[in-house]
Parts: C-alpha cells; sequence; structure tokens
C-alpha cells in the first residue's frame, strides 16, 4: 500500500431542494474538464461536435435535465477536500414492484483525487440511513463498476446478475431518467444474438472514448478477477444491477474507514485517506 494521504475529505448528503446552481456548476465543471474524450466512433454518430480527443463536455443545464428529472426524487452526493469539489454522485430513486430503486446517473471524481476510495465513499454516503432495495448503474468504467459493486453489494468477487437478467428491463422501463429508460440492453444475459464475448451492458449511444476504461479493465483482470460483464462494444456501457442488502466485510471495513470516523453530523462526514493500493503512475489522466 502506498501512502499518499490526503487532506480530510468531507463527504456530504445534499438534498435534492439544496442542490444550489453553484454547485451544478462545479459538477458541470469537474465533469468538462475531467470525465473523459469522445472515441472514434463519436462524430460520425451524434455530429461535428463530438470529434475524436476532445473533451466531453457538460453544461449546469445539461446536468439538470439529465440527472435532475421533474417530478422524480433525485439525491446528490459531493466529497470535498479543503474546500474544491474532489467528485461527486448524482442519483434517482424510484419504485419498481414496491421496491425502492436507487441508480446512479452520475460519478466523477477529479483526477488528482481517483484511486483514494472516494468514489466508493460517495455511493456508500449515498445509501447512509435508506432502505433500497436495488441498485443500478451503467457505465463504461470499470472502477466504477467495482466501486458500485462493493458499495451496494458483495464487490466484484461475489456478482449475482440475476436481477439484471430477471428484472433490468423492466427497472428501467419506468425509469425517470430519460437515457436509462431509453437504454437497450445487449449482451448473452439478455439473449442478444451478434456479438461474441458481450455478457451484461446496455447501448445507450454514449461514444466516448473507451482506451483508458479498457487499460483499466486489464489491470482489474492482472489482478486475477473473473470479469462477469464481458466484453464493452462502442457506445455501450457496462451494466451493473444489485439487489439491496448488506455490503460485505471489505465494504463494511471501507465504510468504517471513511464514514465512521470523525463524523460531525447525519449529512457530513470527515476521512483522511490513503491511496489505493497499486501502481501509483497507472491513474489515467481523465
Ligand atoms: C470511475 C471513477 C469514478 C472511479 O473513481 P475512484 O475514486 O478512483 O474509484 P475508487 O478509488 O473508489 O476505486 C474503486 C475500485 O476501482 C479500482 N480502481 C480505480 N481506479 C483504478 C485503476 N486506474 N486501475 C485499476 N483499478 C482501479 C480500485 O482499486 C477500487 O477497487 P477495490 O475496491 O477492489 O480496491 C473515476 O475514475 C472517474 O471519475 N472516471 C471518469 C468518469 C467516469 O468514468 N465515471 C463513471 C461513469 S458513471
Amino acid at each position: 500500500m502506498t501512502s499518499t494521504p490526503l487532506p480530510p475529505v468531507v463527504f456530504e448528503n445534499v438534498a435534492a431542494d439544496d442542490i444550489s446552481e453553484a454547485m451544478l456548476v462545479e459538477a458541470a465543471n469537474l465533469f468538462s474538464n475531467s470525465y473523459g474524450v469522445w472515441g472514434p466512433n463519436a462524430e460520425k454518430n451524434i455530429g461535428p461536435f463530438a470529434k475524436q480527443g476532445r473533451r466531453v463536455r457538460m453544461s449546469p443545464a445539461r446536468l439538470r435535465q439529465q440527472s435532475l428529472p421533474a417530478n422524480a426524487n433525485n439525491f446528490h452526493t459531493r466529497a470535498t477536500c479543503g474546500g474544491e469539489l474532489a467528485g461527486y454522485v448524482f442519483a434517482t430513486r424510484w419504485n419498481y414492484a414496491g421496491r425502492e430503486i436507487c441508480w446512479i446517473t452520475q460519478l466523477c471524481i477529479d483526477p488528482k483525487y481517483r484511486r483514494h476510495r472516494l468514489a466508493t465513499g460517495l455511493l456508500l454516503k449515498l445509501r447512509e440511513g435508506k432502505d433500497d432495495g436495488g441498485f443500478g448503474i451503467l457505465s463504461s468504467h470499470p472502477a466504477a463498476v467495482l466501486a458500485a459493486l462493493r458499495a451496494f453489494g458483495r464487490g466484484i468477487e461475489e456478482v449475482d446478475l440475476k436481477m439484471a437478467r430477471e428484472h433490468a428491463r423492466a427497472i428501467m422501463d419506468c425509469s425517470p431518467v430519460g437515457y436509462v429508460k431509453e437504454a437497450v440492453l445487449r449482451g448473452s444475459l439478455f439473449k442478444t444474438h451478434g456479438e461474441d464475448n458481450v455478457v451484461c451492458c446496455a447501448y445507450t449511444n454514449f461514444w466516448v472514448d473507451h482506451t483508458e476504461p479498457l487499460e483499466v479493465l486489464q489491470a482489474v483482470k492482472a489482478r486475477g478477477i473473473d470479469w462477469p460483464f464481458g466484453d464493452l462494444p462502442d457506445g455501450c456501457e457496462f451494466l451493473v444491477m444489485v439487489k439491496g442488502g448488506q455490503v460485505n466485510q471489505e465494504g463494511e471495513r471501507i465504510r468504517k474507514q471513511l464514514l465512521s470516523s470523525e463524523s460531525e453530523s447525519r449529512h457530513q462526514n470527515v476521512a483522511v485517506l490513503s491511496k489505493v493500493e497499486g501502481d501509483p503512475n497507472d491513474d489515467f489522466k481523465g
């Protein structure tokens, strides 16, 4: 374990009514400066603005439209470090068959704070005090998948794809989040044909460059992890769907480290984080 502690990180849940325009601007800026770049097929699929290698940008208005849909139960969790926004998550909850589904619509960490378990901590903070029956996220990034599985379930070590196979379409069909509702399931789990080795993902028409996420996937596989979601076609994102329940021992250990120490209030926690074990040079730069 390399020990590169950050200054204390504050994790904070923000009620929907308290999400200010300034918070949206900060989040949109972080996204635009660090989320990723357009891939080789973006321009021809979605237009000249999406030139290969150009940053994927997000305006506060678009962020509001995408992640704060009207008449929906929306949530925002932030991590700040020395007053600076280090990362954030937006989520929306809705009811499916009598159960609350919590869906991550956006998760982004500033590159200089990556690999300190901020994403995992944000997701653990998001679920605090809630009794969610299930969780979902669409993401091309394996680290987002790992963070979600750790915070919501039993980690990548014990993935159960049954909920996705049996309920993904119905859960997504009743989502108030446009891109989730419109996503097209792909992979052998859903018996779609014609693509070898694609298991559990969805076409979302999001043509972000996959170079860095696929490098991270190689690093994850090199840890001996048997990646259950299969390959990722362009324009698609991995689909993670997890049944609500307890996190496992490792998730609980991270939760205690990040969220229990020096707790200031029900809404805010302060934690001192160290770099996650691994090669300090393999952070991708966003
Ligand atoms: C994906 C992202 C949110 C991860 O944030 P993060 O704070 O670095 O993630 P964490 O430190 O909580 O790490 C989560 C897991 O991924 C692993 N991981 C993170 N980055 C990694 C890397 N570069 N290589 C290998 N593994 C990595 C961690 O080891 C951890 O796994 P573990 O709990 O089994 O040890 C961040 O990289 C990001 O903002 N990327 C760009 C935006 C994006 O793709 N967002 C997701 C779409 S919704």
